[in-house]
């Protein structure tokens, strides 16, 4: 156990795990959803099924008892992403996303605005998440995007500016969890996709480890999808991905 574990509050594995609903189908996402539900409380409506179904799809959720992550990875002016954010907030998102890669004043307006109107008409305030680099990016891909600094220079750059504009935590790969949790804090939240069960494959992304591995190294949540969504038994398999959290 690394000592940033330590620290980690108790926390049950079913509250950590985040199922991320990676299909288009409202049906098969509600299927998903019941399914899981005996075990997992937070399912991430992604693009994908939110251009799909839509908002009246994230209601459904809710109203069946579950937490929705809104991971529309807003990237655009600060007014529209701030806007957006509220959007997001006012249909009952738990957790949102937007791209550090918009820049701090983009980051900062929506996490103003987003606290004010929550604030001002008492709704609960959605935690609000940048996207560091997305995890299925190489160190050259940052080149090709004309990025000089190393791949964790600029994770930790982008988790940084997060916490300066007043963001509640980020999203990143597991193996970048530590340097930003040594740099931003313990209750600075760390959300990380990329989890790959031992054994599983890692389709398109590119730097995973294991559910245990990234709870041990400090994330807050963790998100899985296809492991569980394309398994032949999703319950089954978040099961096991439990157990390997509870283990850490
Ligand atoms: O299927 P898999 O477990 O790779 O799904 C990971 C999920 O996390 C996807 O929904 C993807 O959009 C999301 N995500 C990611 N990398 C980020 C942010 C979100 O893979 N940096």
């Amino acid at each position: 156990m690394t000592p940033s574990s330590c620290k980690m509050p108790a926390m049950a594995a079913a509250d950590r795990l985040i199922v991320a609903l990676d299909v288009s189908a409202r049906d098969s996402a509600l299927a998903l959803v019941s399914a899981l539900r005996p075990k997992v409380q937070r399912f991430k409506v992604g693009m994908e099924l939110f251009t799909a179904s839509g908002p009246q799809l994230v209601r459904e959720i809710l109203e069946g008892g579950s937490q929705v992550f809104l991971d529309l990875k807003y990237h655009d002016i600060p007014h529209t992403v701030a806007r957006a954010a509220v959007a997001a907030a006012r249909l009952g998102a738990g957790m949102m996303t937007l791209h550090l890669s918009g820049g701090a004043l983009m980051a900062r307006r929506a996490s103003d605005e987003l606290e004010a109107h929550c604030q001002l008409y008492r709704i609960p305030k959605p935690k609000l998440l940048g996207v560091t680099v997305l995890t299925s990016l190489a160190p050259s891909d940052l080149e090709d995007l004309g990025i000089s600094r190393s791949l964790p220079e600029q994770v930790l750059a982008m988790a940084s500016m997060a916490r300066s504009a007043g963001l509640d935590g980020v999203v990143c790969s597991p193996q970048e969890i530590k340097p930003i949790r040594d740099a931003c804090g313990r209750d600075f939240l760390i959300v990380t996709p990329g989890v790959r069960p031992p054994g599983s494959e890692p389709d398109d992304q590119s730097r995973t480890l294991t559910p245990r591995a990234a709870i041990e190294a400090g994330a807050d949540f963790i998100v899985v999808g296809r492991p569980v969504v394309k398994a032949r038994d999703p319950l089954e398999a978040a099961e096991a991905i439990l157990l390997q959290m509870d283990a850490a």
